[in-house]
């Protein structure tokens, strides 16, 4: 018995929170909602399982613990309000001040970092309601595309605008993932591309989450990311406030 269970496990992309074992999957390839949805993962170490009742599958370190509560950083905990991930896609984002150019040109800035990682797997961290994560998805650019938030409502939103659209996004490889930033549930150096948008200010701690993109990222791998840029000690007074509200656009490629 113990045999066959093993053999009809297949191993997928995806890891463990806990000790970055990969996670063996038992159900339909694919990383589309319907195949995830039938799926249970595995992890063949620490013996945690994982599956996705509640639309998203959870790879936080705490999924399934139900008496357990953390309260995580106000950056963090501020957008796992239902009201608050109800309204931000719908008109919130879309009129960000700070010179964000708007959805479809960040999106088509982004694309043109990616250029190298066409074909292959790309996370969308801290997608929030899956603003970009839909596009890069419907875009046909990339094999597989992960949409990843810690928040359970921006997920639970995400998967409502995907039933807008039947045809096409439910049934593409684009994959709902709740997770933490600083504690990715992917093995090293498998994935090619990681977006981050308007989310780093936003992060209890952008060097973890950086050095855990880093990690994931396989060599020639692009993170491509926008953020607000900060004022330091050293600027001078007058630039603060515009400083403070400044957009910018980030790549980096992985040696
Ligand atoms: C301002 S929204 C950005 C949403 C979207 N990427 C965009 O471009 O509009 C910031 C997102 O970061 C997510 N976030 C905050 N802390 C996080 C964490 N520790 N791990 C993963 N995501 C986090 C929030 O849930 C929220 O959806």
């Amino acid at each position: 018995m113990a045999a066959e269970k093993s053999e009809s496990w297949d191993i997928e992309l995806l890891s463990c929170p806990v000790c970055y074992e990969r996670l063996m999957r038992k159900g339909p390839p694919g990383l589309n909602l319907q195949a995830i949805y039938r799926s249970v993962f595995e992890c063949k170490k620490c013996h945690k399982s994982y599956s996705s009742k509640d639309i998203y599958l959870d790879l936080t370190v705490t999924a399934g613990l139900k008496k357990y509560v953390e309260v995580k950083p106000a950056g963090t905990e501020f957008f796992r309000r239902p009201f608050v991930s109800f309204i931000y896609e719908r008109g919130w984002r879309q009129y960000f001040g700070g010179g964000f150019p708007g959805p479809d040109e960040e999106f088509k800035m982004a694309q043109e970092y990616f250029k190298p990682a066409e074909g292959g797997v790309l996370v969308d961290v801290s997608c929030g309601s899956g603003l970009f994560a839909r596009k890069f998805a419907n875009s046909g650019t990339y094999s597989g595309v992960v949409a990843l938030d810690f928040s359970e409502s921006m997920l639970r939103q995400c998967y409502g605008f995907m039933t807008r659209d039947p045809t096409t996004l439910l049934a593409a490889n684009l994959a709902l993932v709740r997770a933490d930033v600083s504690r990715l549930p992917f093995s090293s150096a498998s994935v090619d591309a990681v977006h981050a948008g308007a989310a780093l200010h936003c992060w209890p701690s952008p060097s973890n989450a950086v050095a855990e993109i880093t990690r994931i990222l396989r060599s020639g791998g692009i993170f491509v990311g926008t953020t607000f840029l900060r004022s330091s000690p050293s600027t001078p007074w007058i630039f603060k406030p515009i400083r403070e509200q400044s957009f910018v656009m980030f790549s980096a490629q992985k040696p």
